[in-house]
């Protein structure tokens, strides 16, 4: 699994550990008012539910949304697994924003858009534990994710269960991408720092994860065929 990150014309990122990138304040104040704009747009018609754990059917902190072709879901007795529709509405995912998928077209270096983008919506005490984000065939291409709201304290370790863990606040605005060696490596997030941010009226945080579900299809000459490399993404291409 090779990953190195793209040229960044705005910044350059911190690297956490080898494939993980933080870019600090990659969105400005209006793109972060824009991009909440957006999303609750779209949350407006794929509300946000609370997944459950599998087998014990225990509920999540995290409140979740998706948008894209693809959406990830948990319950108790499915487990965790992607799906085309909402768990609730039964309704297809609104698409995912062209600003995000802008993004990941200058920073995931991998020559197809994501399917997937997960909205984590975290209040009062919700956190999420370590975890690795396996469920996708295509682990060759980074998860890009995008921070709006308020400051959460952010935890990352290696792939394998019981190393040493860091962590490091991320704030609005904020952009992590895992890949490469990186891409499996374990992570979550310990609290939010309730208050830290007025961007989201009510408060809170939303994190947006955007990721590349299915492997890109071969075609007969051997290309893929889902998208030329480096060919520009258009507004409003919200299904990968
Ligand atoms: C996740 O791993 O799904 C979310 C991480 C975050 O909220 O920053
Ligand atoms: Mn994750």
């Amino acid at each position: 699994m090779s990953w190195e990150p793209q040229g960044c014309v705005k910044a350059s990122p911190l690297e956490l550990r080898p494939g993980a990138f933080l870019w600090r304040a990659l969105l400005s104040n209006d793109e972060q008012i824009d991009l909440l704009s957006q999303t609750m747009t779209r949350v407006a018609r794929a509300p946000f539910f609370r997944p459950r754990m599998p087998r014990t059917g225990a509920p999540f902190s995290v409140e979740m949304s998706n948008f894209g072709a693809l959406g990830w879901v948990s319950d108790q007795t499915n487990g965790y697994r992607y799906e085309p529709r909402h768990p609730e509405t039964g309704d297809v995912w609104p698409d995912i924003p062209p600003a995000l998928l802008r993004l990941w077209g200058e920073l995931a270096n991998y020559p197809v858009p994501p399917e997937a983008c997960l909205v984590n919506f975290y209040r009062g005490s919700a956190r999420m534990g370590l975890h690795q984000d396996r469920d996708e065939a295509a682990l060759d291409a980074p998860v890009l994710s995008i921070s709006l709201g308020d400051d959460a304290i952010f935890c990352f370790g290696g792939p394998m269960r019981g190393e040493t863990t860091s962590s490091i606040t991320i704030a609005s605005g904020d952009v992590v991408l895992m890949g490469g060696p990186a891409r499996l490596c374990r992570h979550g997030i310990n609290r939010i720092h309730v208050g830290s941010s007025s961007l989201i009226p009510d408060g809170g945080r939303i994190n947006l994860t955007m990721r590349r579900v299915k492997l890109p299809e071969i075609g007969t000459a051997g290309q893929r065929t889902d998208r030329p490399p480096n060919a520009p993404l258009s507004a409003g291409t919200g299904r990968g």
